[in-house]
């Protein structure tokens, strides 16, 4: 189902295209009473033309088809036209969202192929807030594109190679296996890789037995693949437990780490020297790509074996678009990566092209996200400088969200408040990460995120909630009220208001896909809340004046509820029922 702004302007652009092929209608919503949508397009047409933009706009009106759709279209002195959306038009419309259980979505054309790859945190380390961002910011594209109807294949490319394995198989052994599994499996992969660490930096031995057990992991030893196994998986057991609290989609299945190209390394290098695509440079094999330079003008190598033969994370890189695009047969392939690798992928995107392995330039796409930043506006940190354990800031979040629960409804009982605080806490710290544009870097402010006023998760999830709650103090079950069947009239603006804003739920999904920006969806279910709230001030439910207006709010109420819902689900929010 388009939108209602996208239907007018459908039904306005022969008319544009008349004058000027492509020109724009410059269809918004209008907030003048007994306005909905202004078209500003005849302005800067008749300033591209030199004509009187009344000309333009009057001649857009005799030519374009309104049938169906707007009960009356005004030119104003300046040159816009407003449009007044037929009542009977909008009535229809909300019917058929209602007893759409898609809510108006539409599949894509085509369904795609499409790999997601995020979330990638390394073995035997700690995640952090950066993980936080591509976790979150992945689960919810994973979950839009699923909505829309494409196949996404989830790969969490995790770090699960090179050198620095060395070193920490080394460690696992002087600890002895069991406490090291241990250490690793309750989440101290801090204190286990800076041990490890440390030992590499102070002892000369250690370093020695690091760089042999490198040599027999690469050479694929039995025991130090044992031993590899155990770091790999308790990390991931870990790794787990972290998703499992934020409520992603991830499983131990979607796990396709680094270690899972090295076979297809060489056939890289191979394939790359046969197209002839391979340079040597100062012993290390390069390809490089045109219009690539370092600043000096030089141009810039993209490094696939090093001079020691060994093979970088490049080389790792151009593997997984060759897998990706040719065993899996994607069609498309996302990378949900911090903003200061988009150099390195950019790099890989075409050198991967160059090799034929990506058939189309525009099929791999880089989803860059700034940093989270703390109070001081620089990079979030503890007091001390230490790098905050994603898992610590998950729990803060549930104790916090536990504490403003509490206070908001003391009388939920102790279960109930528990899970509801656990869907408002994950959810505040999500929402705050999704709301703002992903490539933008943002503050990260525990009493803003958690605030239940203003563009947040609790914000949302209680509007939702209010929705519901119409219905539990009337004892009157939502479900008859999302058939289609229950006569709506939309009398008052606020109202219409809200019937138009539900309505361009599918578009707001478009567009959040188009350019993979969560927090276009973020902004419109915001906007949705704000006109129920308007709705809910305005026009008294279980209090209408009659019984008709009585069913016919219900119908506004089941509806704003379900397109909350199932936008909060589209971007990874739990929604309680009660709060
Ligand atoms: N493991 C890397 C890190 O934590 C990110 C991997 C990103 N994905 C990729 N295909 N390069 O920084």
């Amino acid at each position: 189902m388009a939108g209602t702004a996208d239907l007018l302007t459908a039904r306005l652009q022969a008319a544009f295209d008349a004058m000027e092929p492509g020109a724009d209608p410059v269809v918004r919503p209008s907030s003048r009473p007994g306005v909905d949508f202004q078209a500003n397009g005849a302005m800067a047409l008749a300033k591209r033309l030199g004509r009187p933009p009344a000309e333009i706009a009057a001649q857009v009106l005799a030519s374009a088809d309104l049938e169906g759709l707007c009960r009356q279209a005004e030119i104003a002195p300046q040159g816009f036209i407003n449009f007044t959306v037929d009542e009977t038009f909008l009535v229809a419309r909300i019917q058929a969202q209602g007893a759409d259980p898609r809510l108006g979505v539409r599949p894509a054309e085509t369904a795609l192929e499409v790999v997601v790859d995020y979330s990638h945190p390394n073995v035997a380390k700690e995640m952090h807030v950066g993980h936080l961002r591509t976790t979150v910011i992945g689960d919810a594209v994973c979950r839009l594109l699923g909505l829309v109807g494409h196949r996404v294949i989830r790969e969490n490319h995790i770090g699960d190679w090179g050198t620095p394995f060395g070193m920490l198989i080394e460690h696992l052994v002087d600890l002895g296996e069991e406490e090291a599994a241990h250490e690793l499996s309750v989440g101290d992969l801090d204190t286990f890789y800076r041990q490890a660490r440390a030992q590499f930096d102070a002892s000369a031995e250690f370093r020695e037995r690091s760089r042999l057990r490198v040599v027999l992991l690469q050479s694929e030893d039995p025991e130090t693949t044992r031993l590899w196994r155990i770091l790999v998986d308790q990390s991931v057991a870990y790794f787990q437990e972290v998703y499992d609290k934020l409520g992603v989609l991830l499983t131990p299945d979607d796990i396709v780490g680094e270690s899972f190209y090295n076979a297809l390394l060489p056939v890289v290098v191979e394939e790359l020297a046969g197209k002839g695509l391979l340079v040597d440079s100062d012993g290390a094999r390069c390809v490089f790509p045109p219009g690539w330079a370092n600043r000096d003008g030089t141009p810039l190598p993209l490094i696939v074996q090093k001079s020691d033969s060994g093979f970088g994370y490049a080389a790792t890189d151009l593997a997984a678009l060759r897998d990706r695009f040719g065993r899996l047969g994607a069609d498309l392939v996302l990378y949900v990566v911090g903003a200061p690798q988009a150099q390195h992928l950019a790099m890989c995107f075409e050198v991967a092209h160059m090799a034929g392995w990506l058939p189309n330039r525009d099929q791999a796409v880089h989803v860059p996200f700034g940093n989270m930043l703390g109070a001081d506006r620089k990079m979030f940190k503890t007091r001390s400088g230490a790098s905050i354990k994603l898992v610590d800031l998950i729990d803060e979040a549930v104790s916090r969200a536990t504490a403003a629960v509490s206070e908001k409804n003391p009388d939920l009982p102790a279960g109930e408040r528990d899970e509801v605080a656990r869907m408002v806490g994950v959810g505040a710290l999500k929402y705050a990460d999704l709301s703002t544009d992903r490539v933008r870097d943002y503050v990260f402010d525990w009493d803003r995120m958690l605030s239940f006023d203003g563009n947040t998760a609790p914000y949302l999830q209680y509007a939702r909630v209010r929705c519901l709650s119409i219905f539990r103090r009337g004892e009157i079950d939502p479900e008859p009220y999302l058939k289609g069947t229950i006569p709506v009239g939309l009398d008052h603006p606020a109202e219409r208001a809200l019937a138009l804003g539900l309505l361009e739920f599918p578009a707001a999904v478009e567009a959040t896909l188009e350019t993979w920006s969560p927090h276009k969806l973020c902004a419109y279910l915001f906007e949705v809340a704000g006109l129920f709230t308007t709705f809910f001030e305005n026009c008294p439910v279980l209090k209408a004046p009659g019984p008709d207006a009585r069913d016919s709010r219900l119908v506004l109420c089941a509806l704003s509820a379900a397109v909350l819902g199932a936008g909060l689900q589209a971007l990874g929010i739990e929604t309680p029922e009660r709060m």
